[in-house]
């Protein structure tokens, strides 16, 4: 598989509200190099949402270019963009993203299902999964039965499902204590150095410089240092 470092250049996002346009980005660059960590970080409303939405496929840009393994993602028609999302991404979230009737191992198996893998491999994967965050003994019980700390790792298996290059988590530890923030903290760090993934974390916790590659500080739609 190849991994290529993903290259956004002069990246732009105007959202319309009505009549009303907000210059989420202003012509940002950025090369974020495979298989490390790279740590966002910058003021609230400065864009870094908005950044990972587009690197991962959820929206489009306005102008401007994401280039990943020789694609460039603002000119993928959406059938491509639906397949690069479910074949590529990984997303973590501030508030867990887990379907609520579904056990743990069922909620990493449904990326699976989607794929159309095939049930002998998707069982071995979810216990590979779940035993690769610490979650194995807790296969069977659904999210509200988890703490947070475990809803959080169980989300990070959800997000590995599918083998993908890149994991994008985006203020992953926001509802998590200190100690659970470290662990899904090591534990994304973990998923680049022992799996090769090229991960985008956005994030205020200090222990994020701990487990960082690169660190680039946005303000205003734009990188202001990296
Ligand atoms: N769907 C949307 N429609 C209109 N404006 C939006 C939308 N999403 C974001 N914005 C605006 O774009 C700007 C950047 O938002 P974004 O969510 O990317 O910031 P952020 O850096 O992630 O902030 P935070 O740290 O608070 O999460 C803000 O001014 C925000 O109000
Ligand atoms: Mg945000």
């Amino acid at each position: 598989m190849t991994v290529s470092d993903i290259t956004v250049s002069d990246l732009i996002k105007v959202y319309k509200r009505g009549k009303l346009e907000v210059i989420a980005l202003r012509g940002l660059d950025a090369t974020f190099p495979a298989g490390k960590v790279t740590w966002v970080r910058g003021p609230s409303g400065c864009g870094k949402t908005t950044l990972l939405n587009l690197v991962g496929g959820l929206d489009r840009p306005t102008a401007g270019s994401i280039l990943v393994d020789d694609a460039n993602l603002a000119h993928l028609a959406d059938k491509e963009l639906v397949a690069y999302r479910r074949d590529k991404v990984g997303f973590v979230f501030q508030f867990f993203n887990l379907v609520p009737v579904l056990t743990a191992a069922e909620n990493v198996e449904l990326p699976m299902r989607v794929a159309g893998v095939v049930g002998a491999t998707r069982d071995a994967r979810v216990q590979e999964l779940l035993a690769a965050v610490g979650v194995e003994k807790r296969a069977r019980q659904r999210p509200d039965e988890l703490s947070g700390g475990e809803q959080q790792r169980v989300a990070i298996a959800v997000a590995l499902a599918n083998d993908p290059t890149i994991v994008l988590a985006d203020e992953p530890t926001g509802e998590l204590d200190s100690e659970n923030a470290t662990l899904v903290l090591d534990l994304l760090r973990t998923v680049s150095r022992d799996r090769g993934k090229t991960v985008l974390l956005v994030s205020h916790d200090p222990h994020a410089s701990q487990i960082a590659d690169v660190t680039v500080d946005m303000a205003d739609g734009r990188i202001v240092s990296s």
